[in-house]
């Protein structure tokens, strides 16, 4: 699969919204949670393909603003979950010179979670080779909104003027205002929607959906879309004559 790549075209951007843990965990009997355990192999088997082709910026949704909505012991599991597979892919990140950031209300996190969160960001801030963004109690609609309101905040005390108001503003006012927007969305499991992941950055997105239930997601599944990304023609309302 990867020699099917071409290294000139790759996507600047890939997002994932990595779905079907649950599915996963349920075909063999098992809780839930044990699907989440094993969609840990599922993110490191995409960290490092993304990694070795020269992925520049690769998005991984793991919890939204509506998961808070789960069933606590599985919102815990989740938390607990999150906080051991950071402290354990640290020394990994260091080492392939990756730097880990994060967009949504990650104050909201449970308080172990976020400090070794945090505890990792700084470590990993002068990384350059990829920069992975974890989206945590993330919602689009959410980040959305805050920036409405830090916009407005402005306008009242009179730093900028109405007349300011531009997409460019509105970008840079969202939790991803150094991020490019995504060339391309994979969401896994089979479910063709978006649920609230990045819909002001996804304007023009390609989008590829798969089967494949997040936890038996590998290189080849991500190398895969990557192949299909590169069939596409991205005209952003042109012709294909002008393009
Ligand atoms: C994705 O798998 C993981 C999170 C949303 C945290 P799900 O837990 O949504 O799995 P399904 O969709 O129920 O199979
Ligand atoms: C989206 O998956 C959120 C994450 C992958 C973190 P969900 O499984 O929560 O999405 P819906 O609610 O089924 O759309
Ligand atoms: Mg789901």
């Amino acid at each position: 699969m990867k020699e099917k790549i071409i290294l000139e075209k790759l996507p600047e951007h890939v997002a994932i919204i990595m779905d079907g843990n649950g599915r996963w965990a349920k075909k063999r009997g098992a809780f839930r949670v044990f699907g989440h355990q094993h969609g840990v192999t599922a993110v490191k088997e995409t960290v490092e393909a993304a990694t070795e082709i020269g992925i520049k910026f690769l998005t991984l949704y793991a919890f939204s603003t509506e998961n808070w909505l789960r069933p606590k012991e599985e919102v815990d599991a989740l938390m607990e979950l999150l906080v051991r597979s950071i402290n354990n892919e640290t020394e990994t990140l260091i080492k392939n010179n990756i730097r880990l950031i994060a967009i949504g209300d990650i104050e909201s996190l449970h308080k172990n979670c976020y400090d070794e969160l945090m505890n990792t960001i700084n470590i990993t801030a002068n990384n350059t080779r990829m920069t992975l963004v974890l989206a945590l109690s993330y919602s689009s609609k959410w980040e959305i909104t805050q920036a409405v309101k830090k916009i407005a905040e402005k306008i009242k005390n009179n730093i900028i003027d109405v007349n300011d108001i531009n997409q460019e503003l509105i970008s840079n006012s969202l939790n991803t205002k150094d991020i490019p927007d995504p060339s391309l969305l994979i969401r896994t499991s089979g479910e063709y929607r978006i649920s609230n992941f990045l819909l002001w950055q996804m304007a023009y997105t390609e989008l590829y959906f798969t089967p494949v239930l997040w936890p038996d997601f590998r290189k080849n599944d991500f190398y895969s879309a990557i192949i299909d990304y590169q069939k596409r023609e991205r005209r952003f309302g042109m012709t294909s004559e002008q393009i």
